[in-house]
């Protein structure tokens, strides 16, 4: 089956109080627009169009890093959600099969819930996605007979016996794409509001004779954001969903509320996710992982049997091969650790690729920028780096190699070879006892000074 996905996202979010648009705050670190997009993309449509107003153009860029395949267009001025689907009527002119509306400021829409509405589409022309509201405030109210919906009422227009009415609009609307817009082009702005309400096809429709009916989903899914207390909210849904969805996929989280995952996060089975672990965007964790608690963890990849933290951050382009252990107090960026490869203790590895079985010692430090260009250290298989080594990128050591406790190495150091880049020792016999009782006696002579 077709399907098209409009997506609403120009209106202004006054009540967020921002400079930024509504839709580009984030919930799970992702901005509230991509969770409508993931969502959409979940049905494989054949197109989305985003409809952008206020700060057009960054709303614009957000959906183009979402996707290249996603298509804009604008809405100026923004005179009602009737409106802003009508913006996209000349792109999805030709565009066979189904449309859905979604609204980009509503981010916690299932998948399964719109397909029940593409299902629901056998038996109405029209369908709303509605929902049982605790406090139904300013939703529009779904006006039923039985089976039927007879009509949206939006609040600003509705009468007292239509306000008491608790079902409401969550705005999601699934119709043929080419009824829609037929159907869009006949709304006018007669009303409270005067503006061109989506809600009123519903009448439409049905002067024409067709139905329209409503899925019904819980309260919870229509959460939308107009403030940050929303936000906030809907970061709590989202959350409290990821990790009861993490639990039943198999992973383990020994303190499930308190492990925050991003839009994107994939964890395998059997994975163990300790206490207090942070994902941001792009990170997968393969089967079998484990990740200790008070992690941080963003663009990365860790495979199985990997074991990483406490306390441990990884960041963009950390790639992890199976059973690589991070320990305590590492960072690593852009590095590609090889099968094995251990870095126990405080360490610092970025801009690097270091190959299997290799370790690396306590205090180790890629030296990658030079205030100017970042330099890459390239450390071969089964090397030891010995603890405290600063490596000053760029800079290789070869298969096998060992560099001393406390080297600074600027030379490449070849295959099997140990470099050695700090300075000799020196041992004083009796040095130490004399040193101490000659500060002694300074502090006694002061003493009496005083
Ligand atoms: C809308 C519905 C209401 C429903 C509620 C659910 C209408 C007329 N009313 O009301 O029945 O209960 O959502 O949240 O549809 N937008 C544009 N261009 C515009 C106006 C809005 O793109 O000109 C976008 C907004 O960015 C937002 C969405 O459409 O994503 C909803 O707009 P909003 O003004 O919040 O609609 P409501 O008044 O809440
Ligand atoms: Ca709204």
């Amino acid at each position: 089956m077709q399907v098209s996905v409009i997506v609403l996202a120009a209106g202004q979010g006054t009540r967020m109080n921002s400079d930024l648009p509504k839709v580009l705050h984030q919930v799970a670190a992702a901005p509230l627009l991509h969770h409508a997009l993931s969502t959409a993309h979940h049905l494989e449509p054949s197109r989305i169009v985003v409809v952008t107003g206020h700060g057009g153009e960054s709303v614009a860029a957000s959906a183009a890093t979402y996707s290249e395949a996603v298509e804009t267009v604008v809405q100026d001025p923004q005179l009602g959600t009737g409106h802003a689907v009508a913006q996209a009527a000349p792109v999805l002119a030709e565009a066979e099969g189904e449309a859905i509306v979604l609204y980009a400021d509503t981010p916690l829409i299932r998948e399964d819930t719109l397909r029940a509405m593409l299902d629901a589409r056998a038996k109405h022309a029209v369908v709303i996605l509605g929902f049982h509201a605790k406090d139904p405030g300013r939703y529009g109210r779904l006006l039923t007979d039985g089976d039927a919906l007879l009509a949206i009422r939006e609040f600003k227009d509705a009468t007292e016996a239509e306000r008491a009415i608790t079902l409401c609009n969550s705005g999601v609307v699934c119709a043929e794409a080419k009824l829609l817009f037929s159907l869009i082009a006949e709304v006018k702005n007669d009303n409270a509001a005067g503006e061109y309400y989506l809600t009123d096809i519903v009448e439409l429709a049905r002067k024409r004779g067709l139905s329209a009916g409503v899925v019904l989903c819980p309260e919870a899914e229509t959460l939308g954001v107009n403030t940050r207390a929303q936000l906030a909210e809907a970061e709590a849904a989202f959350q409290a969903r990821a990790r009861a969805e993490a639990l039943d996929n198999g992973v383990t989280l020994t303190a499930p509320e308190t492990v925050f995952f991003a839009l994107d996060t994939h964890i395998g089975r059997d994975a163990i996710i300790g206490p207090n672990v942070l994902f941001g965007p792009g990170v997968t964790i393969e089967s079998g992982a484990e990740i200790k608690g008070f992690c941080h963890l963003e663009g990365c990849h860790i495979s199985r049997g990997a074991t990483v933290g406490p306390f441990a951050r990884l960041r963009p382009g950390a790639e992890l091969a199976e059973d690589v252990h991070v320990g305590n107090f590492v960072e690593i960026k852009n590095a590609i650790l090889d099968e094995g490869v251990k870095v126990g203790h405080l360490t610092y590895i970025g801009d690097a690729s270091i190959g299997e079985h290799t370790n690396i010692g306590a205090g180790t430090v890629t030296c990658n920028y030079d205030g100017v260009m970042k330099h890459r250290t390239t450390i071969g298989k089964r090397a030891f780096i010995g603890s405290d080594t600063m490596l000053v990128a760029p800079v290789t050591v070869g298969d096998g190699a060992l560099t001393a406790s406390g080297s600074v190495i600027t030379e490449d150091v070849p295959a099997e070879a140990v470099a050695i880049g700090r300075s000799r020792q020196v041992t004083k016999p009796g040095l130490a006892t004399k040193m101490f009782d000659k500060l002694k006696a300074i502090k006694a002579a002061k003493a009496k000074g005083h």
